[in-house]
């Protein structure tokens, strides 16, 4: 990537690589193949959860792929739910899919991440695929940290033997960024830490990293004083502020107070434009995976 400033620039990164994915999928079509198809289901009304889905269906379009949105009310039974993740399951015509989370409390979220079938759970949060990664075999990555490695890797960024520091446990982001960080691989080898709410001397820990990864969903969470100078920093989070001077009143904040701990890092990631791409972009190249042959 063309570097001018100290900025991963996760928007610009995202197409550059739909636009390899549009090539490959040009491919497919020309020797007489159907583009890759993606399922998703969304339920009920969660607005952070439908500019989400609208995002990743409007993703498909960009590159040729084929897309099947499924809306359905918040008060769907958990039976009516399975059913439907059944019907995807055998449907020949698409190649996989995903449930945005997340669901409403009467449904056992992962009772149905459990029913959908590996191979096509592209969203990589299927026990099996959740095994394969840590076992360092072939599987879906679950995207967000599989945009994170990418943009780690594209931007050159070393990590073999660095202190790796990241900040939530989650089953989506933090947990497999830890075991994706400190497997043997190039964009891996780091030293990791994984940091929790019950963490003693946070800004301790925070002051030893090379690179910082925060995913608490806490709106500037990282201040400057928390930051060694030089340390990589990629920001996962997407919050919402209210800002009556905003248009929709409020305005989108990441975990990491980014005026501030830019000019003290050697790479960071905005919000938005940063990591909120690359997630969708890698559940392109998930889907891509479940399309070939
Ligand atoms: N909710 C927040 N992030 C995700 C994601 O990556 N996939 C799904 N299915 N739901 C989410």
């Amino acid at each position: 990537m063309i570097q001018n400033d100290n900025i991963i620039d996760g928007k610009s990164l995202s197409q550059v690589i739909k636009q390899e994915i549009s090539e490959e999928v040009k491919k497919i079509v020309q020797s007489g193949h159907r583009a890759p198809h993606l399922a998703a289901i969304l339920i009920g009304e969660n607005p952070a959860s439908q500019s989400y889905v609208k995002s990743k269906v409007r993703s498909c379009e960009q590159v040729g792929f084929r897309s099947t949105l499924i809306q359905k009310e918040a008060d769907i039974s958990e039976d009516e739910l399975l059913e439907l993740v059944d019907q995807l399951n055998k449907n020949e015509e698409i190649d996989g899919f995903i449930v945005q989370l997340p669901l409403p409390k009467h449904i056992d979220e992962m009772k149905v991440t459990m029913a959908i079938d590996p191979e096509k759970d592209v969203d990589g949060f299927h026990p099996v695929n959740v095994g394969k990664m840590s076992l360092g075999l072939d599987c879906f990555l679950p995207a967000t940290p599989y945009g994170i490695i990418q943009m780690l890797d594209r931007y050159g960024v070393e990590t073999s033997g660095k202190q790796c520091v990241i900040i939530g446990r989650s089953n989506i982001v933090g947990t497999p960024m830890s075991i994706l960080m400190s497997r043997k691989m190039k964009t891996g080898n780091a030293t990791v830490t994984l940091t929790h709410s019950r963490t003693q001397n946070m800004k301790e820990e925070l002051l030893r990293a090379d690179i910082i990864i925060a995913a608490i969903g806490y709106p500037n969470f990282v201040t400057a004083d928390m930051v060694k100078e030089g340390a990589v920093i990629i920001d996962v989070g997407i919050n919402r502020v209210e800002d009556a001077a905003a248009k929709r009143g409020y305005r989108l904040v990441g975990d990491v107070d980014f005026e501030a701990c830019k000019n003290k890092c050697s790479l960071i990631t905005p919000v938005p434009g940063g990591v909120g791409p690359m997630t969708v972009t890698s559940l392109l190249l998930n889907t891509l995976k479940a399309r070939k042959f």
